[in-house]
């Protein structure tokens, strides 16, 4: 079986993590983790990261620096993976689903702020003891606190529109940049938007660490708060005397070590992904009804996960995996699980569902051979023949 996405484990993991091991450094605390934490900020053009053991924590954390409390509203977008949508419910936030694009499957922008034109409205909201200015939203009377736009599949939606939207509306924007290290929108790289972007390394990303996240800002309070709150809140290097309630949500130095060793390989691995992407796209192009996802002129994405949408994606997913091509369905829209169905939709046409109902990804890993590829190409020619 040609696999989906896996790990491109090819540099220097081993000698570092042997190096955590023969050292004992392999917990929350090692040099792998600052030098990991530099790396994924350096590369992204923000001051600061700080690195969590997931994705998911990262967003989680997100929120919680921004002042995201209980009855909260948070923005994002119906096509999303899951974790995205957790994250803001661990806040006890009731998130507001906003629909997405049909040709580049982001954030719908017209949906937004049509949204926030009609069913919002300036008000004050007191936050830390301060009055606060929030985009209320009418019918709840609860502030938004944050939109948390998602580079769906590495690509990136208009970011100027969104930020002067988010500018008018007074909204903080987290960006879940997850799939995205190695992105960028006119130059800028995806996570730097807003207040802060988070980064997810679990075992189908574009780099790995087995699992884990770094949350990059550019913000030094806002940096030192994250690391805070990820180390259980302890205020002092002796004492175990912690501040407030905190989490236990480090990545370990030996994963950290991994993180490195990837690091190092994250330029080659965006190469291969783009000449992987060039290749499906040539040889796929005007196969069966095969539509890709649009990129705009002025995104420079990483190609993380190769996904086309096709009338026939049922059939073909059945035929792909049944062939020795792991291929997979989209994410179900967040509208349509049972625990998230009863939040805001913000839609004209429900194009979620069409982009779920037709969309379909294959294999994309960093270590794919041109025979393989050659073999997925042949594979869906052949089903359409
Ligand atoms: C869009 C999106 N958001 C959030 C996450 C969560 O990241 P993690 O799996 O590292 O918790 C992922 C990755 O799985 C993702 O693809």
């Amino acid at each position: 079986m040609i696999p989906l996405s896996i790990p491109h484990l090819a540099g220097n993991e081993w000698k570092y993590v042997k190096d955590c091991l023969d050292t004992g450094w392999v917990s929350s605390v090692g040099a792998y983790v600052t030098k990991f934490e530099e790396m994924v900020a350096k590369f992204a053009g923000a001051k600061y990261g700080i690195a969590c053991m997931n994705g998911t924590a990262a967003l989680h954390i997100g929120q919680i620096l921004l002042g995201v409390e209980k009855d909260d509203h948070v923005i994002t977008p119906n096509i999303t993976f899951v974790a995205t949508l957790n994250a803001i419910k661990y806040t006890g936030a009731n998130p507001i689903l906003i629909d997405v694009n049909p040709a580049d499957w982001q954030m719908d922008l017209d949906c937004l702020s049509i949204y926030l034109a009609d069913e919002t409205e300036l008000g004050e909201v007191e936050l830390n003891g301060e009055k606060q200015t929030y985009s209320i939203v009418k019918k709840t009377g609860k502030p938004i606190k944050a939109i948390m736009p998602v580079h769906v599949l590495g690509n990136i939606g208009d970011m100027d529109r969104l930020v002067s939207i988010c500018e008018i509306y007074n909204i903080a924007i987290i960006e879940d940049s997850t799939e995205a290290l190695g992105s960028f929108y006119k130059g800028k790289h995806a996570g730097t938007f807003g207040q802060i972007g988070t980064f997810s390394f679990n075992g189908n990303k574009i780099i790995s660490t087995g699992g884990g996240g770094v949350i990059v800002t550019n913000d030094e309070a806002l940096a030192k708060r994250a690391k805070h709150i990820t180390t259980t809140a302890k205020a002092s290097p002796m004492e175990y005397f912690h501040d407030e309630t905190g989490y236990n949500y480090r990545l370990v130095n030996i994963l950290a070590a991994v993180g490195v060793a990837q690091m190092e390989q994250l330029p080659g691995f965006i190469l291969k992904k783009k000449a992987m992407d060039a290749f499906y796209r040539k040889e796929l192009a005007g196969v069966g009804d095969i539509q890709f996802q649009k990129i705009s002129s002025d995104v420079d994405p990483n190609c993380w996960l190769f996904t086309f949408r096709t009338k026939r994606m049922r059939e073909l997913l059945a035929f792909l995996n049944e062939n020795g091509v792991q291929s997979r369905p989209f994410w179900v829209p967040m509208n349509r699980l049972p625990m998230h169905d009863k939040y805001e939709f913000i839609s004209n046409k429900d194009q979620s569902n069409d982009v779920y109902e037709s969309a379909l990804s294959i294999p994309s890993s960093s270590g794919l051979t041109q025979e393989q590829l050659q073999t997925v190409v042949d594979t869906i020619k052949s089903f359409y023949k």
